[in-house]
């Protein structure tokens, strides 16, 4: 008996929703395309993505490049801390991930655990090359912007900026089709926002129960998001909004919500930029749970590692309510003693003297005026502690980053869709998707291939087609195989022009889950279709 991972990868080849790359030459593993229908469903989700996260939420979206520079990747503690633990097998090479046992489960040689770097070498530059990486995740390249999006918004905290695209990640890659790949798609969103202000909107999801797995519990727990934060199992109010968000999305997209979970990271488990993570995991038939979005807490960790790096401060002015008293050292320039040594220079010594980190002035100082270097001595300045009013500070916005797997998702749809009947003794499957992810929406046939049903199916399909509605005109075979073709696919409706339509303008809407049918006019069976589409 195959399992449903093995029917739908059979699906999937047969219909266009997947294939594996590289094929003819024998394929790669850890490497899929998508198809035609794959890839209309990629760009239904990713719509539906940014219809939540720019449209609802107001975030923006920014495009960066997918090769990044040694250094950017040095400084985020990705080249030091993003590896995997592995087994190599001392006979045959293989690698494996642990626990594998002592033995290679290949050949029987013994196995070696060593560290893995993650992420793709390479190089850019023409005449000097620069070691770089294909990125390991979209959410770098928001940070680094950090700057210009931040006027972007208008320097108000909190914002929301979002990347969609392409990330790569060495990883070992037994056959998983779409669950595991070494080039696969993110829809990432990184959250910038002040832990000391109020989360805004946090009362539109509070009331959402969501199942937890807390990583100090053995089963899930059923909890409001208010109740989760009032508990403190989710530490914050900006984290349990998002997993608010994930929710909704995913649902919204069509994965179970019987077959839905949060799964709390255990401390051991968390990325090297995360204080906290909640996995929205979906279960999988063949592969149990399986993680679709992480939502991490990344705190100050990128920004603050960014700034020292570069030298350019990703830090924000925060505007006190209350202007407060701080203790500040000082530079007091001793301007008798400059004067008396440093002549008509002596303006040039106190504006040096005045830019100077007072952490780290100390001792005889050189300066260098026009060329000429001199010796600033320790007497010709006072380093003093002083008290001082202020009414602003600078901070390090903290992050919170939904960051969702584009191809694990969409299996998880097709796995959570699938379902199967029996028709005339066959084995007859239907896909359950959403009309909003559905790669087809109708499927517009004539009953037979003569007497002008053909014309005038096609005049139909080419108006819906107008209307913006993705159909799929079929005149080969009969009738309940066409239908059959539509099921399996996952299109909602069909639409069916017989001899009757000739005469009044009618034609048979089939709707897939009901199967029942419906007589429509032609007039008007755009609009119509649109509403039942949009219905969801
Ligand atoms: N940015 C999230 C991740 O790399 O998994």
């Amino acid at each position: 008996m195959r399992d449903i991972y093995e029917k739908l990868v059979r699906l999937a080849k047969r219909r266009g929703f997947f294939y594996p790359s590289f094929e003819i030459y024998g394929g790669a593993s850890g490497f899929q395309d998508w198809g035609p229908l794959g890839c209309s469903i990629k760009t239904n989700l990713e719509n539906l993505w940014r219809n939540c996260y720019i449209h609802q939420e107001g975030m923006a979206e920014i495009e960066c490049p997918t090769l990044t520079p040694y250094k950017v990747l040095k400084a985020s503690g990705h080249v030091d801390k993003f590896l995997d633990e592995r087994l190599k097998c001392r006979k045959c090479g293989r690698q494996w991930r642990p626990p594998a046992g002592e033995r290679c489960p290949e050949c029987g040689g013994k196995l070696i655990s060593f560290t893995a770097g993650l992420m793709f070498e390479t190089k850019i530059g023409r005449d000097v090359e620069e070691p770089a990486y294909l990125r390991p995740e979209t959410a770098q390249g928001i940070f680094l912007n950090f700057l210009n999006l931040y006027r972007h918004f208008r320097k108000h905290l909190p914002f929301g900026v979002c990347q969609i695209g392409k990330s790569y990640r060495n990883e070992l890659s037994p056959r998983k089709a779409v669950l595991r790949l070494k080039e696969f798609s993110m829809m990432e969103a990184e959250v910038f926002f002040d832990p000391n202000e109020e989360w805004p909107n946090f009362d539109k999801q509070k009331q959402k129960e969501i199942t937890l797995l807390p990583s100090s519990e053995k089963h899930p727990v059923r909890l409001s998001l208010e109740k989760a934060v009032d508990t403190k199992i989710i530490s914050s109010k900006p984290l349990a909004y998002y997993l608010g968000i994930t929710h909704d999305f995913l649902l919204d997209a069509g994965i179970d919500p019987s077959k839905m979970r949060f799964r709390q990271h255990r401390k051991e488990e968390l990325a090297h930029y995360a204080k906290e993570c909640w996995d929205a995991e979906a279960y999988s038939d063949r592969f149990g749970w399986v993680e679709l979005v992480g939502i991490a807490n990344r705190t100050t960790h990128d920004l603050k590692l960014h700034s020292q790096a570069s030298g350019t401060e990703l830090s924000v002015e925060k505007v006190l309510k209350k202007p407060k008293i701080v203790e500040v050292l000082k530079i007091q320039p001793q301007m008798g003693k400059i004067g008396s040594l440093f002549k008509e220079k002596s303006r040039e010594v106190k504006a040096f003297l005045e830019e100077l980190d007072p952490e780290k002035a100390a001792g005889d100082l050189k300066i260098k005026i026009e060329n000429e270097e001199y010796t600033i001595s320790s007497d010709c300045y006072k380093v003093v502690r002083t008290r001082e009013k202020v009414d602003h500070e600078k901070i390090f916005p903290h992050v919170i980053e939904p960051s969702y797997g584009t191809d694990r998702i969409i299996y998880l749809l097709l796995e959570h869709a699938y379902r199967e009947t029996e028709k005339k003794g066959e084995r007859y499957s239907i896909l359950g998707l959403k009309p909003l992810i559905a790669p087809v929406k109708v499927g517009v046939f004539p009953l037979i291939r003569k007497d002008g049903l053909p014309e005038l199916a096609r005049t139909l399909d080419k108006k819906l087609k107008e209307k913006g509605v993705t159909t799929c005109y079929d005149e080969a075979g009969s009738i309940g195989k066409r239908y059959a073709r539509m099921d399996e696919i996952g299109t909602p409706f069909c639409v069916t022009v017989d001899y009757q339509s000739l005469e009044d303008d009618t034609v048979t809407l089939r709707d897939r889950d009901t199967t029942k049918q419906v007589r429509i006019k032609i007039k008007g069976i755009g609009n119509y279709l649109k509403k039942e589409l949009d219905r969801n």
